[in-house]
């Protein structure tokens, strides 16, 4: 029976996990995994990891130290492990990289739909009998442009959907994919020229070195007046101080974002009670034309349980020894 210790635990990932966890233990600690709670591992041939857990050399090598085997993430994306230090580790790390790319890319739209429209704000008010319209003026969506950087499989169910919209679609990739661009009416452009069609720019790429800071001082003045930009990827694809100057500035017209430069330690905890230290975030909250929910694009049903499936799935193979289901393992 393998013994899994699972990290950064909330009622709502537990209760799938638990749902199809056959023989598999799970440890559930509700704190991230760094290399100061590593060592709570010990007896475990898994960890559970998710986004914001910090798994960086000193953190691998404790979990080697510890007995474990397998990082099992329970996300698509793996920017915060040190793969090289993994592997010299001796660590298989596996993730979840198709749970639901729906619920990611819808997740966009819901955010640009309610910005846009300013459902946040009407919500808000006619909860307060206030039932005035001044100030929740939106546009159609109809005929405008959408900048999708990313055709993976997210961007791609992104694209189609604002497509839906009667939406023009324009898209930068390095890998673009010719057939689905032509089925669906998206044109590739140039990365700058994207920047500079579009009415509406969704990111949906991976962190890595090259795409840092990919919206920056110098790229954020390339973006049409008044566009407004969507970030349900990973934070730091966004350098906030420039976005905040921009919108300040007033040229970014709205700012929609799930995920943020410095959510780690943040997102996912309840701190109403506590004076928030971060400046950057708190000047974010108070704009009217920005849109932060805390990353929780992955949040339905369906990619909960499917999260669940495969991570469990990888857990039992690779204690037998086996190879991760195919596309699973990152290298
Ligand atoms: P994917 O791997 O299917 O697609 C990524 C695409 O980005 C690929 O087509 C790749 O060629 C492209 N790309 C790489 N570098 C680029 C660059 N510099 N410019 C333009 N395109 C570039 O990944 P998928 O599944 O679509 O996920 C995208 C990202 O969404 C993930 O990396 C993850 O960070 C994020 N994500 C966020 C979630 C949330 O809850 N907010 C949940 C799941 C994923």
């Amino acid at each position: 029976m393998p013994t899994v210790a699972f990290f950064d635990t909330k009622p709502y990932d537990r209760e799938p996990m638990t749902a199809v966890a056959g023989d598999v233990a799970f440890l559930f600690h509700e704190f991230r995994l760094t290399s100061e709670t590593a060592s709570l591992s010990s007896g475990a041939a898994a960890v559970c990891g998710f986004v914001n857990d910090r798994l960086d050399r000193p953190c691998l090598q404790q979990l080697a130290a510890c007995g474990v085997r397998h990082v099992a993430l329970r996300c698509a994306g793996f920017n915060n492990v040190d793969l090289v230090a993994a592997h010299e580790a001796g660590l298989v790390v596996t993730r979840v990289p198709a749970y639901s790319p729906h619920a990611v890319a819808e997740h966009a739209v819901a955010l640009v739909l309610t910005l846009n429209r300013r459902i946040h704000r009407a919500f808000a008010r006619v909860r307060e009998q206030n039932f005035s319209l001044a100030g929740l003026v939106g546009f159609d969506l109809y005929g405008k442009t959408c900048g999708i950087i990313g055709t993976g499989r997210i961007g791609r169910v992104a694209a189609e959907i604002f497509r839906g919209f009667g939406m023009r679609v324009v898209a930068y990739d390095p890998f673009p994919i010719s057939d689905w661009a032509a089925t669906h009416e998206v044109d590739y452009l140039p990365l700058e020229e994207v920047l500079a069609d579009s009415d509406i720019l969704s990111l949906h790429i991976p962190l890595t070195s090259d795409t840092q800071h990919l919206i920056n001082a110098d790229t954020v003045r390339l973006l049409k007046p008044g566009a407004m930009l969507v970030n349900t990827s990973r934070g730091k694809l966004i350098d906030t101080t420039a976005v905040i100057e921009s919108l300040k500035r007033g040229h970014l017209g709205g700012l929609a974002i799930d995920v943020y430069e410095e959510e780690e330690g943040i997102f996912f905890e309840d701190l109403s009670d506590q004076v928030l230290q971060d400046d950057e975030l708190s000047r974010l909250l108070v704009f009217p034309n920005v849109l932060v929910t805390a990353h929780q694009a992955f949040l339905t049903r369906e990619a909960l349980a499917e999260i669940a499936r495969v991570t469990v799935t990888n857990i039992n193979r690779v204690a037998r020894g086996k190879p991760p289901l195919e596309g699973t393992l990152v290298e």
